[in-house]
């Protein structure tokens, strides 16, 4: 095991600590440059990311592409794809990126495991059309037409983030419409507020849990059963609504799940990472297995642009180095995601787990504190609405922000006036990156209020408050439109991105002691008499 070194003793570290006027880089400089737009844009898998409004230069980027050589982030992505136990303190490897296939003949993860995920795959696929089509019959013998996921946590968001994305985008097969539900909360308005609409003779819950044993999740199963039973489904008729999935199988199986009913995903796949697995069972549902393939196929493209595009092209990379720029250098400590199209809406909730979940630590991988920032808050909602809530704080506050905005190049919303509904979110979403960047003096705001009409008392006194500092980095990824195949790969995107920055933070991203304490203390809660 060779001798850890901290980010901090890295000699490209240390040469961004003292660049010269690194830290003072300013947008409207840089903005000026000529071509700098066409210069810092990469396309890769449907995805365009344009990092031309972060406050970079050749010299910060040489830098941190230099960080990321020495920090051997591509030889360590090789070992994840390989399948090396890369998440030790589990003694696990990582191998999400196996469930969505290879672009390579033979996958570096071996033949075996290949094969074991075709077969859950092509089972999911065939239950999820099963489903669509109407066949899946419940204990009077009608069909199935609502299906309700109880699942918390990435058994939770990657499901409902995508099913919200993209459930309008597909047509059920015989018009038998299913309709997809989500209950995560342990809180009892949650299941009420979902079932009460709906009929026990119809209704099926996947219940989606790793370990099945998570205590919110294992509460609303039996929630379930009893409303069930109570909707005079027999005992032992309930198995007809449940449907599992879980890399536990033996606890659901003791749990009255039937192994028909029963799918698998493996303690190589994280919670957060589990969308391209059994997990995406609920999508697979709501979109068709043509659909939920493409998510795959969306991510593997991605998977196949960050393995095989040089450092200085490679869109997971750079992301990852810009975060660390405006994190460890700038001194941000929250990362905004900004998406600029509504079905989006769940995008920036899915992120806090991936990023937060994963990076949110403080112990170097040799056991080590860290004496740097690691992962920043990450939050976020939609843009549009964002404008009329916080953009405030971003634009005249105290806090240095950094943003991500996500936005479609086409719109295909069957409305009569969407061009138009797109034409005004973009053309925000182009605002905000401009007018956050660029900001907007006190001279320039004394002008703009004289012009205005006002006195020059008035404008004088009015000044200070109206104007703007701007130099606030962001940057704009672009998908093609919003399609299974882009979602996938603006997903895996981000995954590898995550990857890349514990790489160079030198941490651990797959696992998360930091949940287990709260369940403990409430398992002692409790046991007390
Ligand atoms: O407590 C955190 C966590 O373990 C997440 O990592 C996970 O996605 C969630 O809880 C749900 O866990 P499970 O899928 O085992 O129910």
């Amino acid at each position: 095991m060779p001798t850890f070194i901290s980010p901090q003793q890295r000699k490209a570290w240390k040469a961004l600590s003292t660049l010269p006027g690194a830290t003072s880089t300013n947008l409207r400089t840089l903005l000026a440059e000529k071509d700098r737009q066409a210069k810092l844009q990469i396309s890769a898998a449907g995805i365009t990311l344009d990092y031309s409004h972060q406050r970079v230069n050749e010299d910060v980027m040489g830098h941190l592409l230099a960080l990321a050589k020495e920090s051997h982030v591509m030889e360590q992505a090789l070992a994840m794809f390989q399948g090396k136990t890369i998440n030790q303190t589990e003694n696990r490897a990582v191998l999400h990126v196996a469930l969505r296939g290879s672009h390579i003949q033979d996958p570096p993860w071996g033949s075996a495991i290949s094969a074991l995920i075709a077969a859950e795959l092509l089972r999911v696929c065939l239950f999820a059309e099963k489903v669509r089509s109407g066949a899946l019959a419940g204990f009077s013998q009608l069909p199935i037409t609502d299906i309700v996921n109880l699942g918390i946590g990435g058994s939770d968001l990657g499901p409902r983030m995508t099913t919200s994305a993209l459930v309008n985008q597909s047509q059920p097969p015989n018009g038998h419409p299913v309709k997809v539900h989500f209950v995560s909360n342990v809180d009892a308005w949650s299941l009420h507020n979902t079932l009460q609409n709906l009929n026990p003779a119809q209704t099926a819950f996947v219940v989606q849990s790793k370990s099945f044993t998570t205590q919110e999740t294992m509460t609303l199963l039996a929630s379930a059963k009893q409303w069930l039973m109570d909707g005079t489904c027999p005992k032992d008729q309930l198995h007809r609504h449940l449907i599992a999935v879980t890399a536990s199988p033996d606890i659901a199986l003791a749990n009255g799940f039937k192994a028909e009913h029963l799918f698998e995903f493996w303690d190589w796949v994280g919670g957060r990472y589990s969308i391209w697995s059994a997990i995406g069972l609920p999508l697979a549902i709501a979109i068709g297995s043509y659909g939920f393939q493409e998510l795959l196929a969306g991510a593997r493209a991605m998977d196949e642009h960050f393995l095989d595009a040089p450092s200085e092209k490679n869109m997971p990379l750079l992301m990852a180095l810009i975060g660390i720029w405006n994190t460890n250098f700038l001194g941000a400590s929250t990362h905004l995601i900004a998406p600029y199209a509504a079905a989006l809406n769940q995008f920036a909730s899915f992120l806090q787990q991936m990023e937060m979940e994963s990076n949110g630590k403080s112990t170097h991988i040799d056991g080590s504190s860290v004496a740097i920032q690691t992962a920043p808050l990450v939050w976020g909602s939609l843009g549009i609405d964002g404008q009329h809530a916080y953009f405030q704080l971003i634009h005249q506050g105290t806090h240095l922000v950094p943003i991500d905005f996500i936005g479609l190049r086409e719109e295909h919303t069957p409305l009569p006036l969407a061009a138009e509904h797109h034409r005004v979110v973009m053309l925000n979403m182009q605002a905000q990156a401009q007018a956050l960047a660029i900001g907007r003096t006190q001279e320039e705001t004394l002008n703009v209020l004289l012009q205005s009409g006002l006195t020059a008392e008035e404008a004088k006194r009015l000044a200070p408050h109206r104007s703007f500092s701007g130099n606030i980095p962001s940057s704009s990824v672009w998908m093609d439109a919003l399609t299974p195949r882009t979602l996938g790969a603006l997903i895996a995107l981000y995954e590898h991105k995550v990857f890349c920055q514990a790489a160079i933070w030198g941490i651990h991203a797959y696992d998360q002691w930091g949940v287990e304490l709260g369940k403990t203390i409430a398992k002692e809660i409790e046991s007390r008499p």
